[in-house]
This record gives structure tokens, C-alpha cells and sequence, in this order.
């Protein structure tokens, strides 16, 4: 009786169709429909047999200890997840290879020493783990290695072990008897995901799954594997630098503006809990070009060091290059100051980074890298003790932005003297029991005496 059946599923959006297009239908991608095998579906209809499987509850008489979070022991990580594990739950931990997804929950399994936890490896063998272990230098007798991939043979082991944490790996290495299509492919994935968020329900036991993303920074697999796991954490970070962020991309738990800052050393994953100290360059001697922005990634402030180098264009047209900071705002800032506040870039190469090679979106970026510009255009330095938190506006105006008073107050825990913000931010704020001395601004050209004296 039973026959194969097959269906068309999209590799970007995950949408299924009964027959093969050039484009999928509903994300409008070309080229991305792949066949797969499906099982038989299940019959229509109510069935005429008595009620099986859960029974419905009313909300109010169902009791929970919602409190209850397993302590990772590992502070980034407990503020991401929303101030721990929750039991039960799944996620999803997804970043670019290389990245140290592996090494932070190997490091967080061997911290755990009074916990049982099992991790499933399907991408290295246990001999290349046990080397990762070693140096990362912390034991736990309590922590089971299991090189399989197929769900099936998994099972067992999970009810002989009773983990009190699964790790998994990675999703996109571990497959299901039920399937026929290879590991990897869309209908896999969203199968095993399925079976473990089933098994994490209903044992209790939370489970970490490993995921790749693709070259375009999502992750691999179908956009409903993001929706069955209940937490969804990026790793991001620039492979060439020792920091990484952890982002809560989706949280059903917790916040999803929480972030988690770790470093990457010879002997694993360090937390950072106070990232401004180390985003920000010592030095003793002025140089042109730098200034300091107070900025806000998820729910902390941290003071960053915005750097710009101007110089005159070699060739006709001149470069304009910008690394962690979006590209177009950085034209847009160049054009405000040429139009609106009189500086001739129009012939010059810029060049921005953004210290310690993490990405920034906050707007209140803006006049530090308006700042550094000028410092480099015109060669004189920034005091050492300043900083800024302003957006720009097109007219060349400083706008004001969300929570100055935390900005405020990471600056001068940091040391420094003045911070230069909108004159619309001061409302509520009072310099009175301040040490840094608030400069309001209105445009950019309220700025320049104060820079350049
Ligand atoms: P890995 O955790 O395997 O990344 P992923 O699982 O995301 O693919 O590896 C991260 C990188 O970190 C790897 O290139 C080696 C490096 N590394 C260290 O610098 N220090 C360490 O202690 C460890 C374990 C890895
Ligand atoms: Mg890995």
C-alpha cells in the first residue's frame, strides 16, 4: 500500500510545491526547488476511534515553576538565554564555520561538572574532540561523547544516559530512518528537528542544536526550522579578530536584545563582561582620526573606537571603504558634510573601521565617525577623554537618541571627561551629579570649536 511520494521543497524559504518550477512561487527565487521524498500522509477526517494523545487543560489549572532555569555557568551565555537554560527547550546556535560554535558548547558541557550531558558529534570524530577538550583544559567526568548520526540509533542512549543537556553537533549532519533524502537536505532537517523538539517536550531535557548558515548569513535549512526551536542564537564575529558576539535572534523565553561577548583564546572561549575596556585601543599619544562612540548593542552600552583615515584620492575616483559600519550610511555622512557643513571630500579616499572588528547598526554612531573624519581631514586629534552619541540628519542637524542616560553613565564609569549629544537628549538629564561634563549640540558645526581649538 505504501508509496513514495515526493514533493518539491524550496532551499530558501522552505515552500513546498507538487511540481517543479524555475522559480519558487513563494519567495520568488530562482532555481532553489529540490525534490524530496515525503512520508505518506496521515488520513482526513476526524477519526471515528476513541480520543488519543494529550488531552486539552484549562490554562488555570496548569502549574509551573516558571523561575526554574538551569545555570550555564557562563554569564554571556545566561544573559542571551534570558538568565539561563529552560528546561525543556531547544536551540538553535547558528554562525559561519570556523566561528567557535563547537568550542562554546564543548567548553560550556565541560564547565557543567554536575550535570549529565551527552554530546552527539556528527561533524568530528571523538579522538578530535577529546583534543578540543584538552585544551580547553576543564574536565567533567559526567560528560558522554556520541559520534552517531541517525536519530534512531540515538534514542537508546538518551534513555540509558538520562542527560540532564543534549547537545547536538550539527543539525544538518544527523538524519532519520523515516526519510530517505541524504543528510543535509531540507526535508531531513525539518524532520529531525521535529523528533528532537518532541523529545525535548516531553523529556524535559533541553537541547542545543548546532547550525550552519549559508554564504548570505542565514541558516541553513528551511525558515521553519526557526520557527519549531523555541531560542535562536547567532554567533557573529570577524574570524581575523578574537572577539565574538552571541545575538538572541528569536527567544520565547527572554529577550531578544540581549548579547553576549566572548574572546576567543589559545585555551577556548573567554567571557568579556566588560566589553568597553577592550574595544577601545590604549594609547598614550594623540593620533588623528579616532574618536569614541557610546554606543548601545542589545541591551548594554559599551564605548567603541570609530577610526577614519582621509586622504587624497590617487586615482580619479576616489575610495570609499568602511568595515563594520554599513557603506551607504557612511556616503550619506560624507555628502551631509559636503553639502550641509562646507568640507570638500568630494576628492579624497575615506576609509572607516570600527575597532575590534565587531558590526554596529546604532545610529548614535553617527557623529563619532562624523568626528573622526574631520580629525583626519583636517589632521588634529581628538581629545583622548571624549566621546559622542548623536545620530546625523540629512540637514547637517544632531538628533537625539534612545537611552543617552545609559550612554552617559558607561562613559563615565570609563573615565572619560566630556560626551557630546543632541541638545534635544538633555531633557531629564541634569550635568548636577555628573563628573563628564554634557555638551549639547545642535549641528555639526556647533562641534568644530570644541574639536579644533
Ligand atoms: P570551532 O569551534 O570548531 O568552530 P565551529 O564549530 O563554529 O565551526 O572552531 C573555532 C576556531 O577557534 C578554530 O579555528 C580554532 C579556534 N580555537 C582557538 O583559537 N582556541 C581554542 O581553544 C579552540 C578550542 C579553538
Ligand atoms: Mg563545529
Amino acid at each position: 500500500m505504501s508509496k513514495t511520494k515526493t514533493a518539491y521543497f524550496c532551499s530558501n524559504c522552505g515552500a513546498q510545491s507538487a511540481k517543479w518550477n524555475g522559480q519558487c512561487t513563494a519567495c520568488g527565487s530562482w532555481n532553489t526547488l529540490t525534490e524530496e521524498v515525503i512520508q505518506k500522509s496521515s488520513p482526513k477526517g476526524f477519526p471515528n476511534s476513541t480520543i488519543q494523545g494529550a488531552k486539552p487543560q484549562l490554562l488555570s489549572s496548569i502549574t509551573c515553576d516558571n523561575n526554574f532555569r538551569i545555570d550555564m555557568h557562563n554569564g554571556e551565555l545566561n544573559r542571551v538565554l534570558g538568565g539561563g537554560l529552560v528546561p525543556g527547550s531547544l536551540i538553535l546556535l547558528g554562525g559561519e564555520p570556523g566561528i567557535g560554535k563547537s568550542t562554546l558548547l564543548l567548553q560550556v558541557a565541560l564547565q557543567l561538572s554536575e550535570t549529565t550531558i551527552l554530546y552527539i558529534s556528527g561533524e568530528e570524530s571523538s579522538q578530535q574532540l577529546k583534543i578540543r577538550a584538552d585544551r580547553i583544559g576543564t574536565q567533567n567526568d559526567q560528560l558522554y561523547i556520541l559520534s552517531e548520526t541517525v536519530i534512531q540509533n540515538i534514542l537508546p542512549h538518551i534513555e540509558e544516559i538520562q542527560p540532564g543537556i543534549i547537545i547536538v553537533d550539527s543539525i544538518q549532519t544527523i538524519t532519520t530512518q523515516l526519510i530517505e533524502s541524504s543528510a543535509g537536505s531540507i526535508s531531513q532537517i525539518r524532520e529531525t528537528t521535529n523528533e528532537l523538539q518532541q523529545l525535548a517536550k516531553s523529556t524535559n531535557i533541553p537541547i542545543f542544536l548546532i547550525g550552519h548558515i549559508t554564504k548570505d548569513g542565514t541558516i541553513a535549512g528551511p525558515k521553519i526550522l526557526e520557527h519549531i526551536v523555541d531560542t535562536v542564537l547567532q554567533f557573529e564575529g570577524d574570524r581575523n579578530y578574537g572577539y565574538r558576539i552571541v545575538r538572541s535572534v528569536k527567544n520565547r523565553f527572554g529577550s531578544t536584545s540581549e548579547l553576549g561577548i566572548f574572546e576567543m583564546t589559545a585555551g577556548g572561549l573567554r567571557e568579556v563582561s566588560n566589553p568597553s575596556e577592550i574595544l577601545i585601543s590604549q594609547r598614550d599619544d594623540s593620533i588623528s582620526g579616532v574618536a569614541i562612540a557610546a554606543t548601545i548593542e542589545g541591551l548594554r552600552p559599551l564605548l567603541i573606537e570609530t577610526q577614519a583615515l582621509v586622504s587624497t584620492a590617487v586615482y580619479g575616483t576616489p575610495q570609499r571603504s568602511a568595515t563594520g559600519f554599513d557603506l551607504r550610511r557612511l556616503n550619506m555622512l560624507l555628502a551631509v558634510l559636503e553639502k550641509r557643513c562646507g568640507f570638500k571630500l568630494g576628492t579624497k579616499d575615506v576609509f572607516l573601521n570600527i575597532a575590534g572588528g565587531i558590526r554596529v547598526d546604532d545610529p548614535a554612531n553617527d557623529l563619532s565617525i562624523v568626528a573622526s573624519i574631520l580629525s583626519s581631514g583636517e589632521d588634529v586629534s581628538i581629545d583622548s577623554k571624549d566621546c559622542f552619541a548623536a545620530e546625523v540628519g540629512l540637514s547637517g542637524e544632531i538628533r537625539p537618541v534612545v537611552r543617552i542616560d545609559q550612554r552617559i553613565a558607561e562613559a563615565e564609569k570609563m573615565g572619560f571627561k566630556r560626551i557630546f549629544v543632541s541638545r534635544y537628549n538633555l531633557k531629564g538629564l541634569s550635568q548636577d551629579k555628573l563628573k563628564i561634563k554634557i555638551i549639547p549640540l545642535g549641528r555639526i558645526e556647533d562641534m568644530i570649536p570644541y574639536l579644533f581649538q
